[in-house]
């Protein structure tokens, strides 16, 4: 989990150019990206808007760091507006794609980058003309394995040492829900695929 969850995060912080104080905007804000870039955002000064589909994760993401959480849906760019007092939102980060996309994208200050990381929708990337041509809205994805093989080593450790860091300083965690033994990966794999978990399904290695 170290090796791709935390990189993730920490990566898409710079896919856009921010100064502390400036607003990023993030859906399936509960993962496990969602929750490490809720910190490393803070560490770095950003403030974060948290989309969540269920409302009983707002207290537990502001209890972590988060700033503004909100369950996604209709209105978003008004009530994103509310919240930040109408600051700039310079980055949007999106593991959902269809309309969600579109409704981050409405979200974003006008110049502003989608990043899209995830097709947890199953659907296509939703964006309206309007936003690439008036208001200037980028939207590009992201790939950590793209990542891994077009970076020089020496940018690799350095990124890996910082997580590891991190994670031994107690600053990452991940929550896990479950662990099953590999004879059961087939209740394993129907778990993890269930809506609504409070952490990660683990394989362990069966003892002989
Ligand atoms: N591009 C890359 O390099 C890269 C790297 C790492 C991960 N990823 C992707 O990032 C995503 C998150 O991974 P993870 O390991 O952090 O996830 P995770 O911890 O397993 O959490 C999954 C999250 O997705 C939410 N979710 C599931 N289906 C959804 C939907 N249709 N609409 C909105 N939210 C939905 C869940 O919400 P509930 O809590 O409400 O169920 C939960 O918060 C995955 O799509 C993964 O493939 C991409």
């Amino acid at each position: 989990m170290i090796a791709v969850n935390p990189p993730t995060a920490l990566l898409m912080l710079k896919l856009a150019p921010l100064k502390p104080g400036d607003w990023v905007i993030q859906n399936a804000a509960n993962s496990a990206v969602g929750q490490y870039l809720i910190t490393f955002a803070r560490q770095q000064g950003l403030k974060t808007i948290n989309l969540v589909r269920r409302e009983m994760l707002v207290a537990p993401l502001k209890a972590m760091g988060a700033d503004v959480v909100l369950v996604d849906g209709e209105d978003l760019q008004k009530r994103v507006r509310v919240a930040t007092g109408g600051g700039q939102v310079g980055l949007g980060i999106d593991a959902v794609g269809g309309a969600a996309t579109q409704r981050l994208a409405s979200a974003v200050s006008p110049g502003g980058t989608v990043v899209n990381y995830g097709m947890l929708s199953g659907e296509v990337c939703h964006m309206a003309p309007a936003d690439l041509i008036f208001r200037g809205i980028t939207l590009t994805g992201f790939w950590l394995t793209t990542w891994f093989t077009r970076t020089p080593a020496d940018e690799v450790r350095r990124t890996m040492q910082t997580v590891v860091d991190q994670v031994a300083g107690g600053a990452l965690h991940a929550k896990v829900e479950a662990t099953y033994p590999l004879t059961q990966i087939t209740d394993a794999v129907r778990h993890a695929g269930q809506p609504g978990r409070e952490g990660k399904v683990l394989l362990v290695p069966t003892e002989r």
